[in-house]
């Protein structure tokens, strides 16, 4: 069993989809052990994407991410953090496969619906970002 975290991004939220993606999440075979909605401050984005800031979108994604409702999520499954990854899809949804949620929902890369970590050691960082009770790890 591996911990993932993951996001529903304000994209998502504000077109009501918070739902339909919990569902996909719950089809996949994810247990839910943290989930919570938070309106999340700039300074909250900047600490949660420190890895980006030399990044020209840093302002602009930072912007965004505090710009609305996003659902932050604790995921358990056996390999959580690729399967989640596969089921996102593509960072850009313009290379998105069929059937991921990227290809389904997004409006552009940085309005690309959800977000999942991308290696242990962000995940770790990640989930306990948001998450400080829960162990990156099961049992
Ligand atoms: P995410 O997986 O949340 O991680 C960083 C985010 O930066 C990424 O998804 C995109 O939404 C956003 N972003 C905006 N512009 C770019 C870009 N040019 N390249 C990569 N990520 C970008």
């Amino acid at each position: 069993m591996e911990r993932t975290f993951a996001m529903i991004k304000p994209d998502a939220t504000e077109r009501g989809l918070a739902g339909k993606i919990i569902s996909r999440i719950e089809e996949e075979g994810f247990n839910i052990v943290g989930m919570r909605l938070v309106r999340m401050t700039k300074a909250e984005a900047e600490g949660f994407y420190a890895v980006h800031k030399e990044r020209p979108f840093f302002g602009d994604l930072t912007s965004f991410m505090s710009s609305g409702k996003t659902v932050v999520l604790a995921l358990e499954r056996d390999n959580a953090i690729k399967h989640w990854r596969d089921v996102m899809g593509a960072t850009n949804p313009a290379d998105a496969d069929e059937g991921t949620l990227r290809k389904e929902f997004a409006e552009s890369i940085e309005r690309n619906s959800t977000h999942g970590s991308d290696a242990p050691d962000t995940a770790a960082f990640e989930l306990g970002y948001w998450f400080p009770g829960v162990a990156l790890n099961a049992g």
